[in-house]
């Protein structure tokens, strides 16, 4: 456990003391480096790290921080796949600010600082579930997609309904059809797989005499608002995926609170999971956009540091 968590920090295990800088770096090289890159569509990018400490423990549901360099802010990341015996583990991320714009120009070979995890709840299942539905949505496709994988590796009826903006956007397709019994593509335009909203499929299929013992539903705040709203009339057991905002991970900072049950939990350490009829979700959305002026700063800032380099 310590070793681990030193390894983890960047630490000497055998002492616990950070080392000095050259051999801190040293010892992440070896321990961080993305061994695979892939771009998923123009937005999404796959990366493979090599990261044997936390391919070991790591469960479907559980997720890391990551900083790319000492300067770097955390952020939180759900471990969308791991290889135990290879060591590694996979992250599917949306460049949607200037660290995941900056980790999205790292290449295979390229290290990052730190990583640390598993952090989070892994995904608990209710005994005797025999079939579940996995709703994912956008970006929340590289969560739903282990949980899937996970859900159908135990012999589990997997249904999958996946929802995306259009057609260039769509990921894991091929990998959502190997773990699901069924698999339901929606786009909001049309332009691939059926027209709608992934309530509107769900609520088709349960209407048409389909049992779930449970749903998971993963995507942004708002689907997984309606998607609770959806089974709730059913009493279907609905479980989301929360990402608010993380700070430390470790339920000290309150950045990622939430309410559940009109008590206050953290997402980092009580969930991320929890059960969809008891969120306030309205609450959850409003903390998000809390950040959004600082963001928009931090991209003005990068972009004209970016435009000085070039002028030298
Ligand atoms: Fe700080 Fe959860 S990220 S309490």
């Amino acid at each position: 456990m310590f070793h681990s968590a030193c390894q983890n920090l960047g630490m000497f295990p055998d002492t616990g003391q950070a080392p000095a800088q050259s051999m801190r770096l040293h010892e992440v090289k070896e321990l961080f480096q993305i061994v695979e890159k892939k771009k998923l569509n123009d937005a999404v990018v796959m990366v493979r790290i090599a990261a044997p400490l936390i391919a070991k423990k790591v469960l479907p549901g559980q997720f890391i921080i990551f900083r790319l360099d000492e300067f770097g802010e955390r952020v939180p990341l759900t471990v969308a796949d791991y290889d135990r015996e290879g060591g590694t583990i996979t992250l599917i991320f949306q460049i949607a600010g200037e660290t995941t714009r900056q980790f999205s120009q790292l290449e295979a070979g390229d290290t990052i600082l730190d990583l640390v995890g598993p952090l989070g709840v892994p995904t608990e299942l209710p005994e005797g579930t025999k079939s579940v539905c996995v709703i994912g949505g956008g970006v929340g496709c590289a969560i739903a997609y282990p949980q899937a994988k996970h859900l159908h590796s135990l012999g589990l009826e997997v249904d999958t309904i996946v929802g995306f903006r259009n057609k260039d956007i769509v990921i894991l397709e091929d990998e959502f059809r190997a773990c699901s019994d069924n698999l339901y593509l929606c786009t909001d335009d049309g332009s691939y797989g059926r027209k709608g909203l992934v309530t509107e499929a769900l609520k088709e299929l349960i209407d048409a005499g389909n049992q779930y013992d449970e749903v998971f539903a993963i995507g942004p705040m708002v689907m997984m608002k309606f998607v609770s709203k959806t089974t709730e009339p059913y009493g279907i057991p609905t479980t989301v995926s929360m990402s608010p905002i993380m700070i430390d991970g470790t339920g000290m900072c309150g950045g990622c609170r939430l309410t559940v049950g009109g008590e206050t939990k953290f997402a980092c350490v009580d969930g991320p999971d929890f059960d969809g009829d008891l969120v306030d979700f309205d609450e959850a959305m409003a903390r998000g956009t809390m950040y959004r002026p600082f963001e928009a700063k931090a991209r003005e800032k990068a972009c004209n540091l970016f435009k000085t380099e070039e002028a030298k």
